[in-house]
C-alpha cells in the first residue's frame, strides 16, 4: 500500500488500465529488465545482427529518388512529402500494393491501404470501428496476440475465445461460438486470426482449412482479420500456402500486415488493407480504409513519411518482394527453430515406457515454440527461472483471457544465437527437472 499522496486513482481511469492485457507487456519488459544477465528465450523481437544504420539512409534517399524520378514530383514536392504533415493514408500505399501483389499475390487498390504506426495501431484502427455499440464481441482464435487483446479492451470490445487447436483454428467451435453471440443477443464484428505460424501458438492453419474458413465466414456473414508478420519465414523451402486476403473474393478479410520483422522494427510502420465497401452518411460508397483513416487522423495524424520513406526504400531496392530481401534472416530464424527444437529433443528424450512429461510443438516457421509442461505455469515461476536459473521465457497464460492455470510456456528463437539457445535450455531443463522432482517429493 503506497502512502505517497495520490492525485488520481485508476479505478477512476479507464477501465482497461491496470487489466492484465496491458500490463502484460511491461510485467515482461520488466523482468527481462530486472534480470539482465538471463537468456532470454522470451522477446519476440527480431534478430539485431543484421541492423544496418547506412542501409536506413541509403533507403530514405532511394525514395527520395523514387518521388522525383519515378513519380515526377518537383524537389520541392518530394521534400515536402517527406518532412510535412502527410496525406492520413500515408505515402507508401501504392508500393505496399505492389508488395502484396508480388510478395503474396494479393490484388489491392492501393486506395484500400492505410499506412499505420504498426501494425499495433493497425489493429487499433480497425477494432475501434467495428465496435460500434455494447452489443459487439470480438471473435479471436486462442491462445491470442496479446496487443490484439489489449487494443480490444481499449475501445471496450469484449474478446471471446475461439478454440485454436492443433489446426489452427476449430471451425466448429468458430460457428458455434458465432450462433451462440448472437443467440446471447451479441453482434460478433468479426474473427481475429493468424493463419501463418501464429504468435504465440506456432501453428499454422492449412489451404484446405484457409478455404472452409473463409466459406464459413461468408456462410455466417461474418468478416475475417488477418494477421501476417511471420509469413515469410518458413523453416523450410518450398511454395508458401495463400493468405486468406488472396483467397478473398467477396472482401471478407481485413489484412493487417507489419514491416517490423520484414524490415525494421524501429521505423514502427504497419498496414491495413480494408476494402470492405462503406456507404457514408452522404450516400457516397468507399472503402472502410477511409473511415480508417478518419479515426487515425484523431489518433496519429499520419504515420511518420520518414519512416515510411525508409520502409518504401527498402521495398524499391528489392523490387518490391520482401523475400529475397530476407534471405539471411529467415536463414538465422530457420536455424535457431531447428536448433531449438533438436535442443528441446536431446534434453527430454522420449521414454518409450513413459508418456512424456514434457511436450513441445515443432513449428513449421515463425518465432515460437510452446513447451507444455505438468505444472501451472505462472509468473511467479517466471521470477524465480529468471532470479535463480537466468533464462527468461514467456507463460502462455498471457495469451489466454481468462484466470485458468495454465501448464504451457512459450519459447522464442528470434533475438538469439544457437549457443544462447543451448545456454537457456540448459537453464529451463534444470528448472523443470527441480519443479517436477518438488512436485514428486
Ligand atoms: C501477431 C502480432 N501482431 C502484431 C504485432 C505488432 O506489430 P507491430 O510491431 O508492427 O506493431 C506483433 C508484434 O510482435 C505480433 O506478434
Amino acid at each position: 500500500m503506497t502512502t505517497e499522496a495520490v492525485d488520481l486513482l485508476v479505478a477512476d481511469l479507464h477501465p482497461a488500465l491496470g487489466d492484465p492485457a496491458l500490463t502484460s507487456m511491461n510485467f515482461l519488459n520488466e523482468v527481462s529488465e530486472r534480470y539482465p544477465a538471463a537468456v532470454s528465450l522470451a522477446a519476440g523481437r527480431p534478430y539485431e545482427e543484421f541492423f544496418d544504420v547506412a542501409a536506413v539512409h541509403r533507403h530514405l534517399e532511394t525514395f527520395h529518388r523514387h518521388l522525383v524520378d519515378d513519380l515526377g514530383h518537383r524537389p520541392e514536392q518530394a521534400r515536402r512529402l517527406l518532412l510535412q504533415y502527410g496525406r492520413t493514408k500515408g505515402i507508401v500505399h501504392h508500393l505496399i500494393a505492389r508488395n502484396l501483389a508480388v510478395d503474396e499475390q494479393i490484388t489491392v487498390d492501393p486506395e484500400a491501404v492505410v499506412v499505420t504506426v504498426g501494425c499495433q495501431e493497425a489493429m487499433f484502427l480497425v477494432l475501434r470501428a467495428l465496435r460500434a455499440g455494447p452489443a459487439d464481441v470480438l471473435l479471436a482464435v486462442a491462445p491470442t496476440y496479446v496487443g490484439l487483446t489489449g487494443a480490444a479492451r481499449l475501445v471496450d470490445l469484449p474478446v471471446w475465445p475461439v478454440a485454436g487447436g492443433p489446426t489452427g483454428v476449430d471451425l466448429a467451435d468458430l460457428r458455434a461460438q458465432v450462433r451462440r453471440a448472437r443467440a446471447q443477443g451479441h453482434r460478433p464484428r468479426a474473427c481475429y486470426v493468424m493463419p501463418d505460424f501464429a504468435n504465440p501458438s506456432g501453428v499454422s492453419i492449412d489451404t484446405a482449412d484457409r478455404r472452409r474458413l473463409l466459406a464459413l465466414a461468408a456462410e455466417e456473414d461474418l468478416l475475417l482479420l488477418e494477421d501476417n508478420p511471420y509469413g515469410l519465414f518458413p523453416v523450410d523451402d518450398g511454395p508458401r500456402p495463400p493468405t486468406l486476403k488472396a483467397l478473398d473474393t467477396d472482401r471478407r478479410v481485413v489484412y493487417l500486415g507489419s514491416f517490423a520483422k520484414t524490415v525494421l522494427p524501429g521505423a514502427r510502420v504497419g498496414y491495413v488493407v480494408a476494402d470492405q465497401r462503406v456507404a457514408g452518411t452522404d450516400g457516397r460508397v468507399g472503402p472502410l480504409a477511409d473511415q480508417l483513416a478518419m479515426i487515425k487522423s484523431m489518433v496519429t495524424v499520419n504515420t511518420s513519411p520518414i519512416a515510411q520513406a525508409v520502409i518504401g526504400g527498402r521495398l524499391l531496392e528489392h523490387g518490391c518482394s520482401l523475400v529475397p530481401a530476407n534471405t539471411r534472416e529467415r536463414a538465422a530464424y530457420s536455424r535457431n527453430m531447428r536448433h531449438l527444437v533438436a535442443g528441446l529433443t536431446r534434453r527430454f528424450p522420449a521414454d518409450p515406457d513413459r508418456p512424456a512429461a514434457v511436450r513441445w510443438t515443432v513449428p513449421a516457421g515463425g518465432f515460437f515454440v510452446v513447451v507444455t509442461v505438468p505444472f501451472e505455469v505462472d509468473d511467479a515461476l517466471l521470477d524465480i527461472s529468471a532470479r535463480d536459473y537466468g533464462v527468461l521465457w514467456t507463460p502462455m497464460a498471457h495469451f489466454y483471457d481468462d484466470t485458468v492455470p495454465v501448464r504451457a510456456l512459450r519459447l522464442s528463437v528470434s533475438a538469439v544465437t544457437p549457443e544462447q539457445i543451448d545456454v537457456g535450455l540448459d537453464r529451463l531443463a534444470a528448472l523443470i527437472t527441480d519443479v517436477l522432482a518438488r512436485s514428486a517429493d
